[in-house]
């Protein structure tokens, strides 16, 4: 759970005043977020939480929020919510002239490419990837020369020059799917190692693979796994399909953030692990307080950089604005629609575990 402590130290920019006008704007916000946000933190965030919903108005923007946001984003200023292939979605449909992303400069980068035509904006240029920066598009166009003739399957956890050599993109919603949408015997699929491996335990196609890693889910392992199931009897294990292999195996579940989300409002377990990033926890558990969540933490250092005043900075200076070269837009564009012509992901293909 967020505390005061990390609220202080994320929150570089001024703070502003607590008034009973901010108080009147925010009730409702407060009463749904009571659970998860103590007073003396609502007492930080409320004043930038009204005054950023009202610039979303005045400006005809939406804030475009990954699962992996903190509460204080994800509940009370988001108009979006969702993993990575949702967000993708939404952008390519939203009529708001102006997108925030409240998420990393991949996602960003995505929603400009689908909507060439809005102002995308990110509110810290710094929000990265271990994913995104483990491999180039010059390295993509010596995998194809290595390779003749093998499809490439690119991760939308990369950047726009790496899309726009690739021949497909996805994401860990539609991996599985995407893969087997190819009709090929083997394909490229860069750039997680672990997630290539995990899809390739679903598929008779041949998997060709990339040494990229998660920051978050490489840290997980086998033994942590066992570790909860020991100390925490009874406890659903659900694993994002970013993590190890070995750790996967050893889950009750794995899927794509939403997946996760799913599995925990259709079943209902008493006691669940999210082995993701560590704001999952956070969000779910208010939707579901009858479910008991144990909490390890590992956070994204890149999703951490956005934060409440940086998202009021970005919508009143209209900073940074996300841009693309129109030449590889166009063909990062067809790499990812091609991704969305595939369609919903599978069920089947939900769970590695
Ligand atoms: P999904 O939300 O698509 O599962 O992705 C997880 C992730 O690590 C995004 O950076
Ligand atoms: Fe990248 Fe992992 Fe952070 Fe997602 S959680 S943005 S994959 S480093």
């Amino acid at each position: 759970m967020t505390t005061l402590l990390d609220t202080a130290a994320r929150t570089s920019l001024k703070p502003l005043p607590f008034t009973p006008e901010v108080a009147r704007a925010t009730k409702e916000i407060r009463e749904k977020v009571k659970r998860l946000i103590p007073d003396v933190e609502w007492e930080l965030h409320a004043p930038f939480i009204a005054r950023i919903n009202a610039l979303k108005k005045e400006k005809n923007a939406v804030i475009l929020a990954h699962n992996y946001q903190t509460p204080d984003i994800f509940n009370t200023v988001a108009d979006f919510v969702g993993d990575s292939l949702q967000l993708a979605r939404e952008a390519a449909k939203t009529d708001a002239q102006v997108i925030v992303q409240a998420g990393v400069h991949f996602m960003a980068e995505t929603s400009k490419i689908l909507s060439p035509e809005k102002t995308v904006l990110i509110p810290d240029l710094e929000a990265g990837c271990s994913l995104a920066a483990s491999i180039t598009g010059a390295d993509v166009r010596l995998l194809r020369q290595r390779f003749p003739g093998v499809p490439i399957v690119t991760y939308v956890n990369t950047s726009a020059d790496v899309k726009a050599e690739s021949d497909i993109c996805c994401t860990s919603s539609n991996a599985v799917d995407v893969v087997e949408s190819l009709g090929a015997p083997r394909v490229i699929m860069i750039p997680d190692e672990f997630l290539a491996k995990n899809v390739a335990r679903m598929t008779k196609v041949e998997i060709i693979t990339w040494a990229g890693h998660c920051e978050v889910h490489e840290r997980f392992s086998a033994e942590d796994i066992r570790a909860f199931r020991k100390s925490h009897p009874g406890v659903i294990i659900l694993a994002h399909p970013e993590c190890p292999p070995e750790v996967v195996a050893e889950a009750d579940f794995a899927g794509s953030t939403s997946a996760m989300i799913g599995y925990v409002g259709d079943k209902r377990p008493k006691r669940v692990v999210m082995v993701t990033e560590c704001s999952m926890s956070d969000n779910v558990s208010l939707a579901y307080p009858d479910v008991e969540f144990v909490r390890p933490c590992n956070l994204c250092p890149h999703m951490k950089r956005i934060t409440l005043p940086k998202i009021l900075r970005s919508l009143e200076t209209m900073t940074y604005e996300v841009t693309v070269d129109p030449a590889i837009a166009a063909r990062a564009r067809a790499a990812v629609e091609r991704m969305l012509a595939v369609g919903m992901p599978t069920k089947s293909h939900r769970n590695f575990a």
